[in-house]
């Protein structure tokens, strides 16, 4: 194996020796990250069939991907935390026995890159030398990754110079899982039935075989940015988190920034890049990052948060002009399609991208489609890849090293009824009831059921590396451990009228609760108190431009003992499944919360 001259740890390259022994590539590829380097691969990947070019005048540098069908999705029951103590990976999580999943994983992975490259993908998570970031290395058979995770990461050579001869990285191993014998003629969307995404939270180590799709293949995401990092702050104190983070400018000049939590597919990338409606465009909204957040204490007594991400992989179908022209502008350029449909003019289209869908298209399978058919155009979790600073609305300190000050947390599930629009929490310890409880109905980010409300604490439930109730007590820490911790609210944008339709009108809209967070923040808004804890009146929300009744509020803000009632057990459900590790207060703030409620 030839290693290039620049790269001095030699951890990494014994490793990296250790994993091309096993996994018998024809070829190690060393990614330098440059713009000859990722031209080059494009046109291998759209000579091989498995990237078609679209139209270069209407979508500039970017291409369209067709997964297999078999692959779409993050796979939760393949994903396992392999802790050496079952009881540390907690009952939410899939453990398996690490010593039993090496021997199992040795033999997937013993020659499953025959007739392949392997490809050596360095990548920050964060800035580069941010305190706040980490280094990764991937190893993956796969050029779609290599080239997602140039959009995805800071990649390149770059990293090899911080990490120097001996500094730290998370080794993530991955692979298709589809060697090739002499002579065979690859397929466009190459994996494997059998999917395994394992995760050694004591060691630090991602693998991960059979899929090339999304979070199970682009392994610095959920794998590391979440599942590893999120053991790693509970040890260094402190916070992975499942959150986007925007700043909040007043009128007056003053920035907010705020981090919000939303289980996958919920509207976070919309939220994230919010245009203010008309009557409220003295506000400006800016990106830092649309999922994800790593947040560590200041010496100041704040927390301070950055994107460790470098791009977004934002769910295509429903993003359109009306909800999101950020991120239409984002994605005009420079930017992977998959699983989307081609117009016949080469470029992308998905349901809910116009009013009027295309009267001819070519679907996310490669087959002929038209609006009658009776078959989706794009697959629900169809995905983009683009790079961040093509956000028109991004955050003049989206890479500031170290971070912005966060001054509120906003949890919200998709709840068609029970959850208010808004509440803000009494404390902090409140706040974590507030989210550790979360509910939403589940949507297609995650193979498996659609519409069933599934209890999804912190938006974390698939990304949490370790016991869901030490994650829990490790946030009742962190509230104790800053002066200056941000207060917590919760939100819910999807509660239906009787005809099963949204009371409120969402996107831009979200603003006026936006507002009244900021201004509870700062000291100036009003709040009520109510059994789930501080709420506005109408008054309190500024309904400039917007016609929306008292008893519109009203339907969206009730809360319906009955309901609560039933949602509470639902809580004490979750609390006895997690009850070995579960922090006390918790379990006390169940029982106030529920002799408020019938107090009523
Ligand atoms: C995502 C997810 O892809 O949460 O961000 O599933
Ligand atoms: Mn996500």
């Amino acid at each position: 194996m030839n290693v290039p001259a620049y790269v001095k740890n030699e951890k990494a390259i014994t490793w990296i020796k250790d994993i091309a022994a096993l996994t018998k590539p024809d070829n190690v590829y060393w990614c330098d990250g440059s713009q000859a380097e990722n031209d080059t691969m494009y046109q291998q990947l759209v000579k091989s069939g498995s990237f078609i070019k679209l139209n270069e005048k209407k979508r500039p540098n970017s291409y369209l991907v067709r997964s297999d069908v078999s692959d779409v999705a993050r796979v939760e029951d393949r994903t396992f935390i392999c802790s050496v103590k079952k009881s540390d990976a907690g009952p939410t999580n899939n453990w398996a026995d690490p010593r039993e999943m090496k021997v199992t994983l040795n033999k997937l992975f013993d020659g499953c890159m025959r007739g392949r490259t392997l490809y050596v993908i360095p990548f920050s998570m964060g800035p580069l030398g941010s305190h706040i970031a980490h280094i990764g290395i991937e190893l993956t058979d796969s050029l779609y990754v290599v080239v997602n995770m140039r959009i995805m990461t800071r990649m390149g050579k770059a990293i090899w110079d911080v990490l120097g001869s001996d500094g730290d990285f998370v080794p993530c191993v991955h692979s298709v899982g589809a060697p090739l014998a002499p002579g065979q003629k690859d397929v466009p969307w190459p994996c494997n039935k059998e999917k395994y995404i394992v995760h050694y939270p004591e060691e630090h180590a991602i693998w991960s075989f059979g899929s090339g799709y999304g979070g199970n293949a682009l392994l610095g995401k959920k794998c590391l940015a979440l599942r590893i990092a999120s053991t790693m702050a509970r040890d260094q104190g402190w916070m992975a988190e499942h959150m986007l983070i925007v700043g909040l400018e007043s009128p007056q000049g003053q920035k907010t920034y705020v981090a919000a939590a939303f289980p996958s597919a919920c509207g976070k990338t919309n939220l994230a890049m919010l245009i203010p409606p008309d009557a409220l465009k003295t506000w400006k909204v800016t990106t830092v990052g649309d999922d994800i957040a790593w947040i560590k204490p200041g010496k100041d007594g704040q927390l301070y948060a950055i994107n460790p991400e470098n791009g977004y992989f934002g769910v295509a179908p429903g993003t359109s002009e009306k909800s999101n022209p950020n991120a239409m502008v984002t994605i005009k350029k420079n930017s992977i399609f998959t699983n989307v449909a081609l117009t016949p003019d080469g470029d992308v289209w998905w349901e809910g991208m116009t009013k009027t869908p295309p009267p001819q298209l070519i679907d996310w399978t490669g087959q002929q489609w038209t609006p009658d058919c009776g078959r989706k155009a794009a697959h629900p979790n169809a995905r983009f890849t683009t790079p961040a600073n093509q956000c028109p609305c991004i955050d003049s300190e989206w890479e500031n090293p170290n971070g912005v000050p966060i001054k509120a947390f906003i949890f919200g599930g998709r709840r068609s009824n029970t959850m208010p629009l808004i509440c803000q929490a009494v404390n902090w310890a409140h706040g974590v009831y507030l989210a550790a409880t979360m509910g939403s109905e589940t949507t297609a980010a995650a193979a498996g059921k659609v519409g069933q409300v599934r209890r999804d604490p912190f938006a974390m439930l698939p990304f949490c590396g370790y016991h869901m109730a030490e994650y829990f007590d490790h946030w009742l820490t962190m509230g104790r451990r800053v002066a200056h911790p941000p207060r917590i609210f919760g939100v819910n944008w999807f509660r239906v009228d009787e005809s099963g339709n949204f009371i409120w009108p969402g996107y831009g809209e979200n603003m006026r609760v936006l507002k009244w967070i900021v201004e509870r923040v700062n000291g100036s808004a009003r709040g009520f108190e109510s059994p789930l804890g501080w709420m506005p009146l109408y008054e309190d929300i500024d309904w400039n431009g917007l016609e929306f009744s008292r008893k519109q509020f009203d339907d969206l803000m009730k809360v319906d003992t009955e309901l609560w009632k039933k949602e509470i057990q639902l809580h004490e459900e979750l609390f006895m499944n997690l009850y070995d590790k579960l922090p006390r207060e918790l379990n006390s703030i169940r029982e106030l919360l529920l002799s408020s409620l019938l107090r009523g």
